[in-house]
């Protein structure tokens, strides 16, 4: 059995949702599972339609990583404003390393 790990989006209002993760799922897959509005992943996790922007909390931004080349290019397609914190959900995978992880949903 795979091990899950927790994670917590903050959405525009300040309510929190928190959602236990299976390792190896995307954070975008992860927050649709767990009804996250904002969220939607209308690409399927293709890289193609950065609907799944979300900023990572500090602490963990390190752990997430940059975003590689071609999801740096589609930031600048998002909705919502890009900051230092932007990521494509899509693009994060769930590991031991992000047991806790806390996104941020921008709000559009
Ligand atoms: Fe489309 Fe992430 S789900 S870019």
């Amino acid at each position: 059995m795979k091990a899950t790990m927790k994670a917590t989006w903050i959405l525009p209002d300040g309510r929190e949702i928190v959602a236990e993760v299976p390792e190896g799922r995307n954070l975008m897959e992860a927050a649709l599972a767990a009804g996250v509005p904002g969220v939607i992943g209308e690409c399927g996790g293709t890289l193609s339609c950065a609907t799944c922007h979300v900023h990572v909390e500090g602490p963990w931004a390190e752990a997430a990583g940059k975003p590689g080349d071609f999801e740096d290019a589609m930031l600048d397609a998002t909705e919502a404003e890009r900051t230092q914190a932007s990521r494509l959900s899509c693009q994060i995978e769930m590991s031991a390393a992000l047991d806790g992880i806390v996104l941020r949903v921008p709000r559009v």
